[in-house]
């Protein structure tokens, strides 16, 4: 069970077979970030990278470099394009060729400043740099905040699929400051809230009266953010490597949603609106296929609405796109289909139950409300 510590920051300290590390939430944290850096890990070096994104750069790359500076940390600051396009082998090798430029060795550490883009693709850098060197993950999305930083699953995208290349790569220390949060458009702000109401879902219902309280959720983002954070790092310390079905559970939704995201060309949707419609399909699936409730599944899909995140489908996107994209996704296994169902608010399974025709079927079902 991870170790939490309620206040701010709220430290949430995860436990793993040969690693242990430090999650903090609270506000104000960026411009302690060498402070943190310093009393949680054990990183000893003088020199960094900080990798960041073209629009969380110019709001926050300034006082995480004057932070790592003032602590005599000198720092190379790497600025990818924002987008999920970022994410990819070409992005991943010119961070590398960036750090040896700046003299970068097996000793420096990366610090990953941006949404779940720039922390999946600097934190896959940071797992090949010379081997592997150490990474601090500063989340400034709600799907980073509660979700991506924490766990090690770094990676890219190819043109042959989503997160096909990677690397686990736990990082020293996830800094969370939901200050950061602010300035996030009120679009990516929400699709945060997929991964979360996946997280009621699988693992605690109760999370969903605080879901609820959509007008004043701005003043409950730590607490938000710990929950979510909690949640995820006790699958996390269940099965880090995803070898024993606990961690395959965080994939709810992700299948068919992984699909719908490719088909829609990784431009159309958020990565949160697509497993938003995933989630949609994967509650109908588990009210036909397994013990939920249409209550409860509607309860679920109704959060997913106040959000503002999308329940039903669009005509254009063809089925027979998002079933293509799906048979080349991870939870593809030899052809067999691992899908996560619940069989109640907040539990989840993993069942080999599911037939494409009942994919295909669902699917069909998200082109009406
Ligand atoms: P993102 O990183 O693309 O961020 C969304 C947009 O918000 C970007 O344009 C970004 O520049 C901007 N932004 C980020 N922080 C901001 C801030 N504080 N203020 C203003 N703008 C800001 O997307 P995301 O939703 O954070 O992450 C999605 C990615 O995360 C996907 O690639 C997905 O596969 C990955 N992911 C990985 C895991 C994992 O376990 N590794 C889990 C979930 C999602
Ligand atoms: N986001 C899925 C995982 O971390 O396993």
């Amino acid at each position: 069970m991870p170790t939490i510590t309620e206040g701010n920051p709220t430290t949430i300290s995860l436990e793993l077979k040969n690693d242990h590390y430090t999650v903090l939430v609270g506000s104000a944290l960026l411009k302690n970030t060498a402070a943190l850096i310093a009393e949680k890990t054990s990183i000893p070096s003088k020199k960094a990278a900080v990798v960041t994104d073209s629009t969380v750069g110019p709001l926050y790359a300034e006082t995480v470099v004057s932070a790592l500076n003032e602590a005599g940390i000198e720092t190379c600051l790497i600025t990818v394009p924002a987008g999920e396009a970022s994410k990819s082998m070409e992005q991943a090798t010119e961070i590398c060729r960036e750090m040896l430029r700046a003299g970068l060795d097996r000793k420096s550490f990366l610090v990953a400043l941006g949404g779940g883009v720039v922390g999946d693709l600097a934190g896959f850098a940071a797992a090949i740099f010379q081997r592997g060197i150490p990474c601090v993950q500063i989340p400034t999305t709600i799907v980073s905040q509660v979700d991506s930083s924490v766990g090690g699953k770094t990676g890219v995208n190819t043109p042959e699929g989503k997160n096909l290349v990677g690397a686990f790569h736990q990082p020293q220390l996830v800094l969370a400051d939901v200050d950061t949060l602010a300035s996030l458009p009120e679009r990516e702000f929400n699709e945060g809230f997929a991964e979360i109401i996946k997280h009621a879902g699988i693992r605690d219902a109760t999370l969903l009266d605080l879901v609820e309280k959509k007008e004043s959720i701005r003043e409950h983002l730590i607490e938000l953010v710990s929950r979510n954070v909690a949640i995820k790092a006790r699958v996390v310390e269940e099965d880090e490597k995803e070898t024993s079905g606990t961690r395959a559970l965080l994939n709810f939704g992700h299948t068919i949603g992984h699909g719908i995201e490719a088909a829609g060309g990784y431009g159309r949707f958020l990565h949160g609106e697509a497993i938003s419609l995933g989630l949609v399909a994967a509650i109908r699936l588990s009210v036909e296929l397994s013990d939920l409730s249409e209550t409860d599944g509607n309860q679920l899909i109704a959060a997913l609405s106040n959000y503002g995140l999308p329940t039903v489908l669009d005509n254009d996107i063809s089925d027979e796109a998002i079933l293509n994209a799906m048979q080349r996704d991870k939870k593809f296994e030899g052809g067999a289909i691992r899908f996560v169902l619940l069989n109640q608010l907040g539990s989840a399974f993993v069942s080999s139950d599911v037939t494409s025709n009942h994919l295909s079927a669902a699917i069909a079902g998200l082109r009406s409300a």
